[in-house]
């Protein structure tokens, strides 16, 4: 995938004032690209990779993806191209508290024909990230470690062809961090996808090649 982000600013409407986040911002993400999105809190990471992709628009500026603007997909398009092309992995998991870790991770595949075969390879990677064991558990009965892992699974069951993930190993401990980072870069390496991976770590961030920074 390719995607090329033209004059990117940010907004936000608070009721005091303006609070302008990410200003004429431009970045290229070649197709099969692997990089990291570094900056200290409140630098506008996770408002970055939302906006890349397509959960949050900018104010101004254009995401061009594959030669198409954001901006000009319906509604119905924009979806279709975040569940069928996107792994996102959200700084807050944003799991479904009332089901089990197994089909919170199985969820984004259930209606797929190949299912099996994509629930038998990411059970391998529970096992290879120590929560096989947990998956019958609901996300308020896991650690936040756990919790993360659970949505990193879920981010990446479908092949996506990009993995967007948001600080995935900030509440991991070092093994797991590199276990996790090791994983992204054999999809990448095997199966060509692009992962852009959000982090304020500095450890993490020089485990990648390439690196946008944000902020001063
Ligand atoms: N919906 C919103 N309304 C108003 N301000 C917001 C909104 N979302 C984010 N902000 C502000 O925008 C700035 C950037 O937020 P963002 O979440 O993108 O930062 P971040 O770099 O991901 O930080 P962190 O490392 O803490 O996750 C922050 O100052 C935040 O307060
Ligand atoms: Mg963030």
């Amino acid at each position: 995938m390719h995607i090329k982000l033209e004059k990117i600013t940010k907004i936000y409407q608070t009721p005091y004032k303006e609070l302008k986040v990410l200003e004429n911002l431009g970045l290229e993400i070649k197709d099969k690209d692997m990089l990291t999105i570094f900056g200290k809190s409140g630098a506008g990471k996770s408002t970055l990779l939302s906006i890349i992709g397509g959960m949050d628009t900018p104010t101004s500026g254009r995401v061009i993806v594959d030669g198409v603007d954001l901006s000009n997909l319906k509604p119905d398009e924009l979806a279709d191209f975040r569940k069928k092309r996107i792994g996102y992995i959200f700084q807050s998991f944003n799991l479904l508290g009332n089901l089990k870790a197994v089909d919170n991770i199985t969820l984004p595949v259930i209606l797929d024909t190949d299912k099996d075969k994509k629930i038998n390879r990411i059970m391998e990677l529970a096992q290879e990230i120590g929560i096989k064991d947990r998956l019958g558990h609901l996300p308020g009965e896991l650690s936040l470690g756990e919790q993360q892992r659970v949505a990193i699974l879920r981010g990446i069951i479908n092949s996506p062809e990009i993995i967007l993930a948001d600080e995935p190993t900030a509440h991991l401990d070092n093994e797991n961090s590199l276990k996790i980072i090791e994983i992204f870069k054999k999809l990448n390496k095997e199966q060509g996808a692009n992962v852009v991976l959000v982090t304020d770590h500095e450890g993490v961030a020089s485990r990648f090649e390439k690196r946008f920074n944000l902020g001063e």
